[in-house]
């Protein structure tokens, strides 16, 4: 028995020493962003579970404590905070700003000075801004594992004796979500704040408002969010990219917002908040009809909603608008507040007896002096309210704007040098740069109408350098921002793909010294060491997909960088993590068949087969087409058997609903699939469909329900066992959206 129990202890010792890393552990000097001035001397200090936080300064509370966390998860044991202590310390010392010119401190609430000597870490900055960031900047030389739920115990850490002087180049470095196409809820908000923080970006863009949902609890017009917050078959907002049937959707209570303002302010992130006016305001029209023109015409927006349009001549709306402004600004302490303003049309208010008088009134002779004159009456009201206006850049037309509203461009860099040669502060959004929801090559996931965008794309842009501009036009360059629009929101991990790692391009762009920036440097540091802490924070990170070639008989395949391995699959389907490992090129007459996936440990990228042929020969048999909904452009695109057109119907699909493919040979084949939406984006699909088939072209058997796929967006097959006369597409309940986006079949 006491044998037995000596045995155990020995395993329990051996164990919990296995969970100790007993070799001085290096401190990792690969910072994101890069520092302005970093400077390495000799000797060393060594932290460990000895080490005490110093700070007496109030504002400080958060930044200790939060250092605090991290060391405990690095030691497995309390770090003190004590008042003063005259080695082995991490000091937050905040300091007057008159002391700045002394140390060599630049005098902004950001910057900050981390000097390592052997009696301890020194951080300085005139602001708790400043702390926390030379806190960040410490945080990554600490292992990645502190940022796991579960992390080894470290003994202790060595530093070189170094010197960091840093502040950022711009005032401003901005992420925008848009909640309204996809509801992220609170968790998967701090979540991102946490990464923001890290990587020094302080603007969080909340794009709370659009067609698609109400993301807001306004106390005063609950409907907004009891209604306008869900979508779904029995909902006034319709499904939309492939949000499905089910009730979907979902808002932030005051509490939550609150909530989430307060976890933001303690990590230096500000929150704009965003209602998308007088535009992309089909979720408010559902809810109070009123809003909108009272007019018999249908007039769609670019995503081909209509009545989402506020009327600018109908005097109550100002009023509601104030009201709905005035709950936000309890929430919101931001000085800026951004109405979105962005593809209004704006052929209903020329329809709109209302607008026009208000035009003849105030002798206006274009649209677009009433969406000016619409912003306007907002900017005053935010005004009043104490708050800055923000708007995305057709604030720019139409009309001037108050000296300090802000136009986001986004549309293209010409929209940049229009908003600073107006004089107006100016956030650069470039659509061709910072739009995180564009593809990141040409066979992943997103949208491309404003370019296929990698990575070193992203990091080339610099939102002065970009832009022809004088010296003081330049001064009016806020900093930038990226974007994430979500219509393909759904998708699992979607935000995560899309925003990481390029979070940390946009990082290095906003704080970076343009001078200190080198796409391979970055590039380096993200490899060795921040793709895993981003692991290691539970960020799902695009992992970067192989190259696939095939040449005199053989697929060769490569990698992005070392730490990926590469899997495949003879049989076209993805490889998983036990499919075999690709060790050397393949030699096969059947390339076709092949498909390659990177792996980042667990995590496959999308599975590619060879990029320089055709992998799909699909047939092209003569085929007519009828249908009885009434389409937008030509039907016979669906026959065509090109893939780049599609064919829009001109009114939401119904039950009842068909489509129609005879071919006029009967087809032998062993398969036939549709796909609806937009190849590749999986948007405005059908999501109540079968697709039938008939050997005579009279008789039809079922084939598969429509199912959402993540690249083809609604797609089902058949398999017919004869030869085939006829493809029937039957339309079971509601669509998506106004319209839906039919395509070629896919016959095999
Ligand atoms: C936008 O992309 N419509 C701002
Ligand atoms: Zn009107």
């Amino acid at each position: 028995m006491k044998k037995l129990s000596l045995f155990v202890s020995f395993l329990f010792i051996l164990s919990a020493c296995s969970n100790i890393e007993r070799n001085a552990t290096k401190a990792n000097l690969d910072i994101i962003p890069i520092p302005q001035k970093m400077e390495i001397m000799d000797n060393v200090f060594n932290l460990d579970n000895n080490t005490v936080v110093v700070s007496d300064d109030e504002k400080n509370q958060f930044n200790a404590t939060h250092l605090q966390t991290y060391l405990k998860k690095l030691f497995k044991s309390d770090v003190l905070l004590l008042k003063e202590a005259n080695d082995n310390y991490i000091r937050l010392n905040i300091i007057d700003s008159d002391k700045c010119d002394d140390i060599g401190l630049m005098n902004d609430n950001e910057a900050y000075i981390l000097n390592i000597t052997s009696h301890g870490i020194e951080i300085t900055s005139v602001d708790a801004a400043g702390i926390f960031y030379g806190i960040q900047t410490l945080l990554q030389m600490l292992p990645n594992d502190i940022f796991a739920e579960t992390s080894h115990a470290y003994d202790n850490i060595e530093f070189p004796n170094m010197r960091i002087v840093d502040n950022p180049r711009f005032k401003y470095r901005g992420l925008m979500l848009d909640c309204s196409r996809t509801f992220y809820d609170v968790e998967y908000i701090k979540h991102l704040l946490d990464a923001l923080a890290h990587y020094k970006i302080n603007n969080f863009h909340w794009h709370l408002a659009d067609d698609q949902g109400w993301r807001i609890e306004i106390k005063q017009y609950p409907k907004l969010t009891e209604l306008g917050a869900w979508r779904g078959a029995d909902e006034l907002l319709m499904p939309a990219y492939g949000s499905g049937n089910e009730r979907n959707g979902g808002f932030y209570s005051q509490e939550e917002i609150k909530d989430i303002v307060k976890y933001a302010a303690d990590r230096q992130i500000n929150i704009i908040p965003e209602i998308d006016l007088p535009g992309h305001s089909k979720a408010v029209a559902v809810t109070y009809p009123e809003i909108v023109c009272d007019i018999d015409n249908v007039h769609l927006s670019v995503q081909g909603e209509s009545n989402n349009v506020w009327c600018v001549g109908r005097e109550d709306n100002y009023i509601m608008l104030e009201n709905i402004i005035k709950e936000m600004t309890e929430l919101f302490p931001s000085k800026v507040y951004h109405i979105g303003a962005d593809e209004v049309n704006m052929n209903s208010w020329r329809d709109c007896e209302l607008c026009q008088n208000l035009m003849k009134e105030k002798d206006m002779h274009q649209l677009v002096e009433l969406q000016n004159y619409f912003v306007r009456r907002i900017e005053k009201i935010l005004y009043k309210h104490g708050k800055t206006m923000a708007g995305w850049d057709e604030i720019l037309d139409g009309g001037d704007l108050m000296e300090s509203t802000i136009p986001y461009v986004w549309q293209n860099s010409s929209r940049g040098i229009k908003s600073v040669k107006a004089g107006q502060p100016t956030v650069m959004q470039v659509s061709q740069y910072m739009y995180f929801d564009m593809k990141q090559s040409a066979d992943e996931r997103g949208l491309k109408w404003a370019g296929i965008i990698p990575l070193d794309s992203v990091y080339s842009f610099d939102p002065i350098g970009n832009f022809v501009l004088t010296e003081e036009e330049q001064k009016l360059v806020l900093g930038p921002q990226a974007g994430l629009w979500t219509e393909c929101g759904q998708m699992p991990y979607y935000a995560d793909y899309q925003l990481f790692p390029k979070i940390l391009v946009l990082s290095e762009i906003g704080w970076s010294a343009q001078e200190m920036r080198d796409l391979a440097s970055f590039k380096k540091r993200l490899i060795d060491s921040h793709l895993d802490r981003l692991y290691q924070m539970d960020f799902k990170f695009r992992v970067a997909p192989p190259t696939v070639v095939y040449e005199d008989n053989k697929l060769i395949v490569n990698k992005e960088y070392d730490k990926l391995v590469i899997r495949y699959s003879d049989d076209k389907s993805a490889p998983t993590i036990n499919s075999p490992e690709y060790t050397a090129a393949i030699t096969t007459d059947k390339p076709e068949n092949y498909r390659f996936a990177t792996f980042y440990n667990e995590r496959p990228s999308i599975a590619r087969g060879a990029q320089n042929i055709d992998l799909y020969h699909f047939m092209k048999p003569r085929t007519t087409i009828s249908s009885n909904v009434p389409m937008e452009n030509d039907i016979n695109s669906l026959v065509d058997y090109n893939l780049n057109t599609y064919c829009y119907t001109s009114r939401p699909v119904m039950a009842g609903d068909y489509f129609l493919y005879t071919f006029d040979e009967a087809v032998k084949c062993d398969k036939i699939w549709a796909a609806t939406g937009h190849y590749g984006l999986a948007i405005v699909g059908l999501p109540n469909a079968r697709i039938d088939y008939s050997y005579d072209g009279v008789n039809f058997m079922e084939g598969e329900d429509f199912v959402y796929d993540y690249f083809d967006g609604y797609k089902a097959a058949c398999y017919p066992e004869k030869e085939v006369k006829a493809v029937r597409i039957v339309v079971t309940g509601i669509g998506e959206c106004q319209y839906a986006i039919l395509q070629d079949l896919r016959i095999e």
